[in-house]
């Protein structure tokens, strides 16, 4: 955990004028022997450090989970930040530097807020439908099984095909996603305890979907204490993904009408999507066919087996499948998942800034009342928390037109999500308040936001001297108002009826 600890910016040490004598001669010669010294148990060191680094930052290796591996070794491949959203919960590191989020001194946070994916699941209803449907033709005795792919004569899906438990968060191995959610309560509680109001019950909020609540519930067993219902300390407030909501809601893809039915809202990311799984799948097709005799694979049996990879690793904590597909494969399929996400909801649709403002704005509002000092945890799906980062801009490619091609892939963008949704990814903003001065007791009050723990630069605001990344609540707000200006109306950008609600009511403590 990485997130703004309640410490002071690191001072220059003062420095005494240096006095020139026999200590400063000795004290030298010491320096270079300790100089020389680390360097030879650096290079002593080398051929270790490779070892290591081969056998602990593969992928799933713990290193490379916790987010060492890339401080360390900066080469390292990491697997988990290519599974597109499939994987484990990780940190996000992609731009991010962890040595900065400290707090200037006589700041502390005082209101906290989440917008989180769900955590850790088995496959949809959907895709776990196309992958029994591949499994059982693969399996099938008309197919021979050799070379990478012999490891199916003897490989059982990973939840029961009579009795699957799709949409379920996943409660076995290293990754359940049962014992993340309660662990990332923990881990919050830490740093946000004191904001927790023991006079009332905190309430928190999650959006419909089984796995959402389940996910909220069991991060409230860590965050409030497992007692938290019967002991009154919090209150899960369900909100309905219906679509009579209008604009009071968690899911604005459920709620804008003309999204769910124009073929440039929702349906677009599909469309993208399909049109570069039938490019960058062929060669894959073609090269495991000679794996599997018989068999003739479509685009999306091989972005089935990719999929596989994280969902039988977060299931089971590990998968064959992974070793199936080459590091280049791998780059092709998180692409394929950066542009569902780019258009499906994110700065490539135009319906998504609009949706994304609703919970943003009703979070810079919140922010206005000085007299709050509270946590407000809200548990959704990522094509909910996708359009907040088409509204914030924070990945938006270079370009003023936003476009991704799906004839190649684009190697420089910036819009990567493996590291921003995966399961149980989450925003959340710090409201920061700092004392001015001595004499006076007012306060000023900045904005911070962390992605998965990495702390973000918010684009296009003016910055804080000695205060990384961190923004006036002012200019925040200024700028939020402004990208709804920008954006639109929901109910107008959605072609809902005037009488529809206009924003979102519930959340408030
Ligand atoms: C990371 O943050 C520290 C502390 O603010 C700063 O000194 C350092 O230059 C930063 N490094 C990068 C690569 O931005
Ligand atoms: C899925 O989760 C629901 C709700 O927790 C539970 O009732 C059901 O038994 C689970 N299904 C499987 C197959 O685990
Ligand atoms: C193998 O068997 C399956 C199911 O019986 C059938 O759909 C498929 O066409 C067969 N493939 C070949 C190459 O005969
Ligand atoms: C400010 O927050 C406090 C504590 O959550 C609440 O009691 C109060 O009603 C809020 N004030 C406004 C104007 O919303
Ligand atoms: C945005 O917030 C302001 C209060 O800060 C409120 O008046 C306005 O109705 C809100 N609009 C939406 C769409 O949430």
């Amino acid at each position: 955990m990485s997130l703004g600890k309640n410490t002071s910016l690191p001072m220059p040490p003062s420095s005494p004028r240096p006095k020139r004598n026999r200590t400063v001669t000795w004290m030298m010669q010491r320096k270079s022997s300790v100089l020389i010294f680390v360097l030879l148990s650096f290079f002593l060191l080398l051929p270790l450090l490779r070892t290591l680094r081969a056998s602990v930052c593969t992928g799933s290796g713990f290193l490379s989970v916790i987010g060492i591996c890339p401080t360390v070794f900066t080469n390292a491949w990491r697997l988990f930040y290519h599974l597109g959203g499939n994987g484990p919960w990780i940190p996000k590191i992609d731009g991010i530097n962890y040595s900065d989020a400290s707090l200037p001194e006589h700041c502390s946070v005082d209101q906290v807020h989440m917008l989180s994916r769900h955590a850790e699941r088995y496959p949809t209803k959907s895709a776990g439908g196309r992958h029994l449907d591949l499994i059982e033709r693969l399996q099938n005795s008309n197919v021979t099984l050799t070379g990478s792919l012999s490891f199916l004569e003897a490989w059982a899906y990973f939840t029961e095909p009579s009795d699957p438990a799709f949409e379920n968060l996943t409660a076995s191995g290293p990754y359940a996603g049962t014992h993340q959610a309660t662990h990332t309560g923990k881990a919050l509680r830490q740093h946000y305890d004191h904001l927790v109001s023991k006079a009332r019950p905190t309430k928190f909020w999650s959006c419909s979907a089984s796995r959402d609540v389940q996910t909220a519930r069991y991060f409230g067993d860590g965050f409030f204490g497992p007692e938290w219902e019967v002991s009154g300390a919090a209150e899960l407030v369900v909100i309905p993904e219906v679509a009579s909501r209008g604009a009071d809601t968690l899911t604005p893809g459920d709620t804008c009408s003309k999204y769910r039915t124009a073929p440039t809202g929702h349906d677009y990311g599909y469309g993208k999507l399909e049109q570069w799984q039938k490019v960058f799948t062929k060669p894959i097709g073609q090269r495991l066919a000679q794996d599997a005799i018989g068999m003739e694979f479509s685009h999306l049996d091989i972005y089935s087996m990719m999929e596989m990879c994280g969902f039988e690793t977060l299931a089971r904590g590990a998968s064959p499948w992974c070793d199936v597909f080459t590091q280049e494969e791998w780059l092709h399929f998180e692409y394929a998942r950066d542009l569902l996400h780019f258009y499906r909801a994110g700065p490539g649709n135009s319906y998504a800034g609009a949706m994304g403002f609703l919970w943003l704005n009703a979070t810079q509002d919140l922010m206005s009342n000085k007299t709050s000092k509270d946590v407000y945890f809200s548990f959704v799906h990522d094509g909910d928390i996708v359009p907040v980062m088409a509204t914030l801009q924070v990945l938006n490619e270079r370009l003023i037109l936003q476009e991704l091609p799906t004839g190649h892939m684009k190697e420089d963008r910036r819009w990567r999500t493996s590291d921003v949704v995966p399961m149980g990814g989450r925003l959340i903003f710090e409201r920061i308040a700092c004392e001015q001065g001595i004499k006076t007791s007012s306060k000023e009050h900045f904005v911070r936001l962390f992605i998965n723990d990495g702390l973000m630069k918010l684009p296009g605001l003016p910055s804080v001297q000695h205060f990384e990344h961190a923004v006036r609540l002012t200019d925040f707000q200024k700028f939020i108002a402004s990208r709804g200006e920008f954006f639109g109306d929901f109910r107008e950008v959605c072609s809902l009826p005037e009488d529809a609600a206009d924003r979102i009511t519930f959340l408030h403590q």
